[in-house]
């Protein structure tokens, strides 16, 4: 009883250190923040009446588009229905800009989508964007613009269509690496399912040994998104199942319950903080220790062309873990690195950095971390180049 008790107070000094900080952090964040920063805010209504004369022969008063038999042209299956809130809010109003001013190719769409850059200012496409949102009427659905860049590590808030696969090679040490293979799906309005299955490999005294690592089958859910204020809250519970081996140190060899929190934040000037705070709570704790974790990713992101073409993401990432038993310290990692779009369609990116212990650095090597991601909600993968 003593020991829990002690347990518990531990865990919430290791997290509540950093929360003061982040509280005011995100005070500010929600106070000062108007995510979409406009010259003149748009008007839908102007856009209503530039939709009935440039869009509506293709796209149809109702926003689903024209039937196929009158449109004259062969609709690609990437063709947008604007009352569908499950295409369209997970685009940011960047992505539709783009395709709007350029023409679909500047995104690997089809050329029939024409480009208007010269026949309408800038100000009026926004007026058009802003009608083109009205036609998804359930606003439960988190914005695209909350879809923050991917951090090597802290997981963030949004519900995800993506494939990712990511590497950590030591760079220090024993030479050897991890791969995850994660597979994220929404499923609802507000929900995602995860499953994350790592392989490792790794020189064990000159002999190399491979296997699978523990795989994580996960649950998220969005609990509240506002792109008023760019935040996004969600929580996650997990269950990390004992498939490593344990004496090859691929896993640890006991069944863990995961739950972690995410909340991001994103500033009108496209600056981001992603948080991410959690326990994991294994079934025998006499094989591995209670563990909570603090992550935080901080970054800007950058895009030539008015903020419509090719992204560039540089963060930070302070990585906290700590282990609740008796003794413990919390070790402490820095992870800066940098994301960037590879595709056209910005669905394909690539994140290099480097993972490097700040404290308690005996046994714990330095890490080269990369990954590459498929964002498949928003096309095929050979799509969008
Ligand atoms: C000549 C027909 C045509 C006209 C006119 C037209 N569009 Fe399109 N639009 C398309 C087609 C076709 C696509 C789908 C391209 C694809 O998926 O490959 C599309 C796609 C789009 C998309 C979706 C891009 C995405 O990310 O999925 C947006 C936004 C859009 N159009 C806005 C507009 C606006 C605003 C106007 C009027 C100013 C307009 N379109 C006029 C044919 C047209």
């Amino acid at each position: 009883m003593k020991e829990a008790a002690r347990q518990i107070r531990r865990a919430s000094r290791a997290l509540w250190v950093t929360a003061p900080v982040a509280f005011c952090f995100l005070a500010s964040a929600v106070l000062l923040s108007q995510t979409l920063k406009y010259p003149k805010p748009p008007d839908p209504k102007n856009g209503k009446q530039i939709f009935n004369s440039g869009c509506i022969a293709c796209h149809a008063a109702d926003g689903k588009g024209t039937p196929r038999s009158i449109a004259g042209f062969e609709l690609p299956d990437t063709f947008p229905d604007f009352t569908r809130c499950d295409q369209t809010t997970a685009e940011p109003n960047s992505a539709w800009k783009d395709v709007v001013v350029h023409g679909g190719p500047s995104r690997g769409f089809s050329q029939i989508m024409p480009a208007f850059g010269e026949l309408l200012t800038s100000g009026q496409i926004d007026d058009v964007i802003g009608y083109l949102r009205q036609f998804c009427t359930n606003k439960h659905w988190a914005r695209g613009e909350l879809n923050l860049p991917r951090a090597l590590v802290t997981e963030k808030a949004y519900p995800e269509d993506e494939v990712v696969i990511s590497t950590a090679a030591n760079a220090s040490g024993a030479p050897g690496f991890t791969t995850d293979i994660i597979h994220e799906q929404r499923f609802g309005v507000r929900n995602q399912i995860e499953v994350d299955v790592p392989i490792n490999a790794q020189d064990q005294d000159h002999t190399w040994y491979g296997g699978v690592g523990d795989v994580t089958l996960g649950v998220k859910r969005e609990f509240f998104s506002s792109l008023r204020t760019g935040s996004i809250l969600s929580l996650q519970g997990s269950v990390i199942a004992p498939t490593g081996n344990k004496n090859r140190g691929f896993g640890t060899g006991t069944t863990t319950f995961e739950t972690f929190a995410a909340f991001d934040q994103l500033f009108p000037t496209n600056t981001f903080v992603q948080f991410q705070a959690g326990a994991e709570l294994p079934r025998h704790t006499d094989i591995a220790p209670q563990t909570v974790f603090y992550r935080t990713a901080v970054g800007q992101s950058f895009a030539h062309d008015h903020g419509l073409g090719r992204l560039w993401s540089p963060m930070v990432e302070f990585l906290a873990d700590r282990d609740l038993v008796d003794g413990a310290k919390t070790d402490w990692d820095i992870l800066p690195q940098m994301q960037v779009t590879i595709s056209r369609r910005q669905h394909v990116r690539a994140n290099l950095g480097v993972r490097t212990p700040m404290n308690n650095t005996a046994g714990r090597p330095i890490n080269v971390v990369f990954y590459v991601l498929w964002d498949w909600g928003d096309g095929k993968l050979t799509e969008g180049w």
